[in-house]
């Protein structure tokens, strides 16, 4: 029964999005079980590069199910515009499923987020504005709507007028917005409703099946578990869990469900949005690794903040997901660059010191990272395919990481192409019982 979850080890933008779609082509089913289009899961396939924000990176391999699961919410806008475009671009789509209990993203949840962030001023958060904070609210406060509504004009129609009313006051910026008018609303809405009809299906069923016929079924995550809304940097933190036991309810499986967790790191750290970063840099070194690994978001366009990897907050994000395989990626991006630092232990004030991730939120933000240097390669290594092609050195920051975070590896990307990556032992044995 191979329930593979795949998920961000650190601050979102792993490179998530191209691991899951290398992994998908021997699978049955890629489920996505949390968050919205705050995504940007980026693919490049011979030399073409697809971005994509809900649909699961395994739609580029024909045959594949690609199901959005119940516990992900959807702007079915955003979901029939990236339908279209893949379309357009000669990508079979027919696999898409997408759960009738998801929750969607309504115009109004874009407002609220808009106006959360404004009314926060400096201490904004730095959300994607995309509406997935007011959404999961609506979801937590009984007055969600489901792709499930969008089928029933009265139902539809109720269910947005009890979520509209008890928002008027604090929608008043935007009272006289011609998208906040009811009729129109659920007009657009079961418009686009009959356009998603014919992928609405029951996800957790299709799951199951796969799973009962020992198919390799993997669950995609979104975000990083620093973006974890209980485990991360709240409130600095996105509004779903992005750790692999969320795909349990995410999906509509059980923790036996998962066989391996493989969690995605970058080989240095990036953030996009406010929040504490004990291993952020600045000046020209940032601007550097910025620059070379195109560190701008997928979603927003945002320039992401970069830093030296943080072993203290990965060691972290492999205990709370239960890493059974770490990945590594974008280790070209560090060729040249000496030393290479790593933290080891966080320093904090009045002397204090921390080797485990602390919870408390005041003590990450005034901490920084305490550096081990390891030394750094200046050979060209996006043509490796195997650990032997690596200069020692890179091998060594390697082995460095995996010993520290306790967790073997399982990928080490060395480009964004599909094939620049070099698979261990661990990946062919996770992957492999499915095949
Ligand atoms: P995701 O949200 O975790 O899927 O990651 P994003 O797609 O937002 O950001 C990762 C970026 O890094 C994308 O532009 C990828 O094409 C790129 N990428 C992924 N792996 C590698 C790698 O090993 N080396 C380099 N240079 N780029 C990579
Ligand atoms: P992928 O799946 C990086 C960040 C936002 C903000 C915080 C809250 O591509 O890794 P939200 O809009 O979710 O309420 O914003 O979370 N964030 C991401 N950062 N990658 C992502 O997704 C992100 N999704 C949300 O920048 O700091
Ligand atoms: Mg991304």
């Amino acid at each position: 029964m191979p329930g593979l979850a795949i998920v961000g080890a650190q601050w979102g933008d792993e490179g998530k999005g191209k691991i899951t779609d290398l992994v998908a082509e021997r699978a049955d089913v890629v489920v996505r079980f949390q968050g919205g289009n705050n995504a940007g899961h980026t693919i490049v396939r011979d030399g073409a590069v697809f971005k994509l924000h809900l649909i699961p990176s395994g739609i580029l391999h024909a045959g594949v199910i690609c199901a959005i699961g119940n516990g992900v919410v959807i702007n079915p806008r955003v979901l029939t515009e990236e339908l279209d475009g893949l379309k357009r671009r000669g990508v079979d789509t027919a696999g898409l499923r997408i759960s009738a209990n998801a929750h969607l993203i309504m115009p109004y949840h874009l407002m609220l987020d808009q106006a959360g962030e404004a009314r926060l001023g400096k201490l904004e958060i730095g959300t994607t504005r995309r509406g997935i904070g007011p959404c999961y609210a609506d979801k937590a406060e009984r007055l969600g709507i489901r792709i499930q509504d969008l089928l029933d004009e009265k139902i539809l129609k109720q269910k947005i007028y009890a979520a509209l009313e008890p928002k008027r006051q604090s929608l008043r910026p935007y009272a006289k917005d011609p998208l906040l008018d009811l009729h129109a609303m659920t007009e657009d809405y079961r418009t686009l409703g009959h356009r998603l009809e014919p992928y609405i299906a029951d996800t957790a069923r299709i799951v199951w099946e796969s799973l009962d016929r020992d198919r390799l079924v993997i669950y995609e995550g979104a975000q990083g578990a620093l973006l974890d809304i209980d485990h991360g940097t709240y409130p600095f933190v996105t509004s779903s869990n992005p750790v692999a036991g969320a795909a349990c309810v995410g999906a509509g499986v059980g923790p036996k469900d998962i066989d391996d967790v493989w969690g995605v790191a970058k080989a240095y750290v990036t953030r996009v949005g406010s929040g504490p970063f004990p291993t952020e840099l600045d000046g020209d070194l940032a601007d550097e690794i910025r620059a070379r690994g195109g560190e701008y978001g997928t979603t927003t366009g945002r320039a992401r903040r970069c830093g030296w990897l943080d072993l203290v907050a990965l060691r972290y994000a492999a205990r709370i997901n239960g890493l059974t395989g770490l990945i590594v990626t974008k280790l070209d991006v560090l060729t040249g660059i000496h030393p290479l630092c790593v933290a080891t232990r966080y320093l904090g004030s009045e002397d204090a010191s921390f080797d485990e991730f602390p919870y408390h939120q005041s003590i990450v933000h005034k901490a920084s990272g305490e550096m081990t240097e390891l030394p750094g390669w200046d050979e060209d290594i996006t043509g490796a395919r195997s650990l032997e092609d690596l200069p020692e050195t890179a091998r060594r920051y390697l082995d460095f990481v995996s010993d520290f975070v306790g967790v073997p590896l399982a990928f080490v990307g060395v480009g964004p192409g599909r094939d620049q990556i070099i698979a261990t032992e661990v990946a062919e044995r996770g992957v492999g019982a499915a095949v």
